[in-house]
């Protein structure tokens, strides 16, 4: 199997049903409603899902928990052939419950530094910024987090999106570019172009996450494709939020790779959407939707489009070195 990056995977939905239990019963809570219900859940939208997300956090509230959850993604991405991960997390979502930031990224960064020798491979943090929180709060968590500034690589924008537009955050990402820190944003899963070429130009982004629905502005797809800018795709989060078509043969990441566009695959919040990295792979190959060479196409672009140092990027593209040490 090819290297594989993994980009856009949110730690928070990488929650099992089984860690989530395990941890109510260790903090000694009840284990929350969403998460009671049985067999997989279906979902209207992006914001009907958001809810059982935030909903079953509640189980995480010790720094040992935080380090579980981390090292459960580590052990099955490993698995799925994941070299390196930069993994999202949502501090707001966890301070806002009152689990001070330390123990959100102390608890994160413990499983990360051993997973060169627990799992053969690397992975960092992408700090998050909940944009349905308004920039203000963006701005307050930024201010904290500077305190842990060599634990996390970057900043993203994720959340409820339709009305919330990029724009809003324009100071704190300025801020994080002058920091020296890598820009994501989510643009273009459930709202149109107009947000894509917001986090472009005045976010300054280096990678898209989603942007499926850029396909609809074809000066955007020419700009995209011009400056090679990543987009992180997620087949089965995008059947699952309804925002492709329900049936993964249709979804558009063939005809954006037919653009030319610098596409990768990713999981979003596997625990929800039906699976991992690997199991968004397997789907869109069983489906007839790309075949072996688009498969190692999309692997060597992951590993192209990461924040790894050129030299491993590099290294790994001539299969020099698969796994890794410290
Ligand atoms: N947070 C977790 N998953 C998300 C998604 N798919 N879109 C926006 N915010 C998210
Ligand atoms: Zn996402």
């Amino acid at each position: 199997m090819c290297p594989l990056a993994e980009l856009h995977v949110h730690i928070e939905g990488t929650l099992s049903h089984s860690l989530i239990r395990e941890l109510a019963r260790r903090n000694d809570l009840p284990i929350p409603p969403a998460a009671r219900r049985d067999g997989p859940s279906s979902f209207g939208c992006l914001d009907d899902f958001l809810r059982d997300y935030y909903a079953n956090l509640d189980v995480l509230r010790e720094r040992r928990d935080f380090t579980d959850l981390a090292n459960a993604y580590l052990k099955r991405a490993s698995q799925a052939g994941v070299v390196h991960a930069e993994i999202f997390f949502d501090p707001q979502s966890h301070t806002r419950r009152g689990v001070p930031l330390s123990t959100v990224i102390l608890g994160l960064s413990d499983a990360l530094e051993e997973a060169p020798d627990r799992f053969g491979m690397t992975a960092s943090l992408i700090m998050c910024f909940l944009r349905d929180r308004g920039p203000q709060e963006a701005c307050a968590i930024y201010d904290e987090a500077l305190a842990f500034r060599d634990r996390f690589i970057g900043v993203g924008l994720d959340s409820s999106e339709e009305g919330f537009p990029p724009s809003w955050f324009a100071g704190v990402f300025a801020r994080a570019k002058a920091d020296g820190l890598h820009r994501v944003a989510h643009a273009g899963e459930e709202s149109g172009p107009e947000y894509v070429w917001e986090a472009l130009d005045i976010l300054d982004v280096e990678r898209i996450d989603h942007g499926i629905r850029s396909l609809e502005d074809l000066e955007l797809v020419a700009r995209l494709k011009a400056e090679g800018m990543p987009l992180t795709v997620c087949p089965l989060s995008n059947v699952a939020l309804r925002n492709s078509p329900a049936d993964i043969a249709q979804h558009p990441l063939p005809v954006m790779l037919g653009e030319g566009l610098m596409v990768t695959v990713n999981s979003d919040d596997p625990e929800y959407f039906g699976g991992y990295i690997d199991d968004n792979f397997a789907a869109l190959t069983r489906a007839g939707v790309i075949d072996g060479a688009q498969c190692r196409q999309l692997a060597r672009n992951s590993i192209r489009a990461s924040f790894m140092p050129e030299a491993r990027k590099a290294a790994l593209l001539s299969g020099e070195d698969i796994r890794v040490s410290r």
